[in-house]
């Protein structure tokens, strides 16, 4: 590829509008329900990863000349891609053709020389670009384009979906404009193949996988980036039977529990992160916590990082999301508008606590979807039904069967518009009986409620455990209040339909107004929303019943 192909394509990217017109939205439905052959999600993981290896992530001077950039770096190899974006300085995602040019880079990058300090000696995928002759490059004009990697505050969100003609035109906006970028999704592979680097140090054969909303369909810019330590080569987990009179077994350490291994490699690889891993900061080992885990910030990408290990059964519930994400162009559109009407009221948070999770809000958007007749997404039980041979999974004694062939799944008869499905996304929450019924996406019916717990979503793999363990009754009690204040917006004639040029926001937007209950409540007899100093009391009992350990960073529960 000629190196002006690869500037040409960096602009031309920077200037794609970000407001979805309506035929491109029919278009990309089209696309996703007549693809043939739509790819599983190892299959799209592995030829991430194998990508992201392929990569080298460059903090760059301010000025730099792409095109002499490209160049010089093409000495390694033919290029495929290269973006720019900025975090802390300036910095470009370079991804060679071949994984030869990695080598050939890094053979010709050296050792920086400082005054004062030390290096620590490790050498990884991280390099900065120096300029031999400041005078010379600076003075051309700057031709890098930095590509946005975070979302959009909410303000200016209202604002462009005001600008729609639809309530659906406002969903599929808000998911387009929040949701994660080609580019985006590139960096978080390398980001996690650059951790990979540093664990290999310890266990050459490890690999390091992405779960959570980074895969899963749902994830938004900005979200933070969960990881998993897969030992799997190592463990024994997967090992072959020999042939022949005799076995040769490795010695190796003994410990009391799979837990207690887990702890001590990630104990070590957490203090790996902390001393060698270039850009890793305010490294913190959570080791205690149900799910062990490492959690820091890679500051070059700006990713907040979670690593755990022995987590197999969080990548199989990131796999089933991405399933579900992927068979309707609505729950995409549906899971992004429900999580992001749910922080605009802080019905959800980034502290932990006694709030609902994105995760739990997921899996109650998938259960109503389900509800749906006809249904629009199948439950886990039919998914279970169409699996394969190879489909097959018992992961601690835990059935996580489901088809992974999204092929094998037939398309709904459902056309409801996501303009009905939001306004009775919000009337089946406002009437569920949550003091009875439990949540239960395996059989896509409610359950009975088998203990106290005020939310009760039944873990769809880990089945006696409830997702939604950590939510108060107060929390509830928002969501439940919020969602018939929302309902009763969408129910207004008035609030359906564009206001005029320059008008209030309407549909959507009114619903993302902290006020939403005001904007649509005028001269109507209805339940009076709690004034700002109950809403601070019921945050703070929140905080205050918040347990240690109660949640982690992937939470399982
Ligand atoms: P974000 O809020 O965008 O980060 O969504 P997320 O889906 O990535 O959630 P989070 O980072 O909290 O958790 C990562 C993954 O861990 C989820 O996608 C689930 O697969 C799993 N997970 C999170 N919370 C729970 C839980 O309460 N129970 C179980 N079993 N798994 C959970
Ligand atoms: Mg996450």
């Amino acid at each position: 590829k000629s190196i002006d192909n690869l500037c040409f394509k960096s602009q031309s990217k920077h200037s794609s509008s970000s407001v979805v017109v309506k035929s491109e939205i029919a278009q990309r439905k089209d696309q996703t329900d007549t693809t043939a052959e739509r790819k599983s999600f190892y299959v799209l993981q592995e030829e991430r990863l194998e990508q992201a290896e392929r990569s080298v992530l460059i903090n760059c001077p301010p000025k730099t000349n792409e095109k002499k950039f490209l160049k010089h770096l093409s000495s390694h190899g033919e290029i495929n891609t290269c973006f720019f974006y900025e975090s802390f300085g300036t910095y470009a995602v370079v991804e060679f053709s071949k994984k030869e040019s990695i080598a050939s880079l890094q053979d010709g990058t050296i050792i920086p020389s400082i005054q004062h300090e030390a290096n620590v000696p490790f050498k990884s995928r991280l390099v900065s670009l120096k300029l031999n002759n400041p005078g010379d490059l600076s003075s051309v004009p700057s031709s890098t384009q930095c590509l946005r990697q975070s979302a959009i505050p909410i303000n200016e969100l209202v604002q462009r979906l005001s600008g729609a003609d639809t309530i659906d035109q406002q969903l599929y906006t808000l998911t387009e404009t929040y949701q994660l970028t080609e580019d985006n999704v590139r960096l978080r592979f390398l980001v996690c193949s650059l951790l990979k680097d540093i664990a290999a140090a310890y266990f050459p054969e490890c690999t390091v996988k992405l779960f959570g909303s980074s895969v899963n369909g749902f994830g938004k810019l900005g979200c933070d980036l969960d990881m998993f330590l897969d030992l799997d080569g190592i463990s024994g987990r997967n090992s072959k039977k020999t042939v022949g009179p005799f076995t040769l077994e490795y010695q190796m350490k003994r410990v009391s529990s799979e837990r207690a291994a887990t702890q001590k490699i990630l104990s070590v690889i957490g203090e790996c992160i902390d001393q060698f891993g270039p850009g890793c900061v305010g490294v913190q080992k959570i080791l205690n916590a149900r799910c062990p885990l490492v959690r820091f910030a890679h500051q070059p990408s700006g990713f907040q990082c979670d690593l755990t290990a022995n987590n197999r059964i969080a990548i199989k519930s990131s796999e089933l999301l991405y399933l579900y994400s992927s068979l309707d162009v609505r729950v995409r559109a549906l899971v992004f508008t429900v999580r992001c009407w749910a922080r605009a009221h802080t019905i959800t948070s980034s502290i932990p606590g006694a709030w609902i999770t994105n995760f739990s809000l997921t899996m109650m958007v998938i259960f109503f979807l389900q509800k749906r007749d006809p249904p629009i997404i199948p439950t886990l039980d039919q998914l279970k039904g169409l699996a394969g041979a190879t489909d097959k999974h018992l992961i601690e004694g835990h059935d996580c069967t489901f088809v992974s062939n999204i092929n094998r799944i037939n398309t709904t008869e459902n056309t409801e518009t996501l303009e009905q499905l939001l306004k009775e996304f919000f009337e089946f929450y406002g009437n569920f009986s949550f003091s009875k019924m439990s949540i239960n996406i395996r059989k896509g019916k409610e359950q009975s409620k088998p203990d106290v717990s005020p939310l009760h979503i039944q873990n769809p793999f880990e089945q006696p455990l409830n997702v939604s363990k950590n939510v108060n009754q107060t929390q509830l009690e928002r969501f439940v209040s919020l969602a018939r204040d929302s309902a009763w917006i969408l129910q207004q004639d008035g609030m359906r339909h564009p206001l005029g040029a320059g008008a209030q926001p309407w549909g959507l937007a009114a619903l993302l107004l902290p006020s939403a209950s005001q904007t649509g409540g005028k001269g109507k007899k209805r339940r009076k929303r709690e004034p700002a100093s109950e809403r601070i009391k019921s945050l703070l009992e929140s905080l205050k019943s918040n347990k240690p350990n109660s949640v982690n960073g992937n939470g399982k529960r």
